[in-house]
């Protein structure tokens, strides 16, 4: 029994460490590009070749950081969240049927698609404000993603957007995000009432990350 334990012990070792060389990578990468202080559009474009290499060794991510919360629910798993503020990166899972609901990041962010499929749709605001209130969005592109593929946020015209599962297995995606969780600008889009709401993400037990509407 002892010896079955320790095996299994050391095997999980080994994948833990194969999967922290991988995210060692993509965490280096996007360090030594925000350390280059480049405008937000040129530092995603060099960020992503270390994306297309996160992807191609997507199949190293450990078993834990593609499942849904226990509830079945959509939830984030934090892989790594950068000791300067700038950045962090978590593995998304939507599992099929649920979406992300309309919403807004107020920066940056690259977002790799590792597994089963997301159908994101792209809003432009055109109400011609900065507002939360008064705010009116436009469907402006449909996009179901497969795996091995990448997008943006880019503020202030690619910032808004849903993500929806229209797939029968879990959909899987990682996201690099400006600054923390909990500073990270996040906010819902509540369509009846034409107003942006706060949509923080909150860290959970156990290295989770969840958003949760604050409606006022
Ligand atoms: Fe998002």
């Amino acid at each position: 029994m002892s010896i079955t334990l320790r095996l299994a012990r050391s095997v999980a070792c080994v994948i833990w460490l194969a999967v922290g060389s991988a995210v060692d990578e993509l965490v280096d990468a996007v360090s030594g590009v925000l350390d280059r202080d480049l405008p937000e559009a040129d530092s995603i474009g060099a960020m992503w070749p270390a994306m297309e290499r996160f992807l191609g060794r997507a199949g190293e991510l450990p078993r834990e950081a593609s499942q849904p919360d226990a509830d079945g629910g959509a939830i984030g798993h934090l892989l790594y969240d950068d000791p300067a503020g700038r950045f962090h990166i978590l593995s998304v899972v939507f599992p099929p049927g649920t979406s992300s609901g309309t919403h807004e990041h107020g920066c940056w962010g690259i977002i790799g698609y590792i597994a089963g499929l997301d159908e994101e749709t792209r809003y432009q605001r055109v109400d011609g404000g900065a507002a939360d209130e008064g705010c009116v969005l436009e469907e402006v592109e449909r996009v179901i993603h497969e795996p091995g593929t990448i997008s943006r946020l880019l503020p202030p015209d690619e910032m808004h957007h849903r993500v929806r599962n229209p797939g029968t297995e879990n959909g899987v995606s990682v996201h690099v995000l400006c600054r923390l969780p909990e500073t990270h600008p996040h906010k819902f889009y509540d369509r009846e009432h034409h107003r942006l709401l706060p949509y923080p993400f909150r860290r959970l037990p156990d290295g989770l990350v969840r958003a949760d509407v604050e409606f006022s």
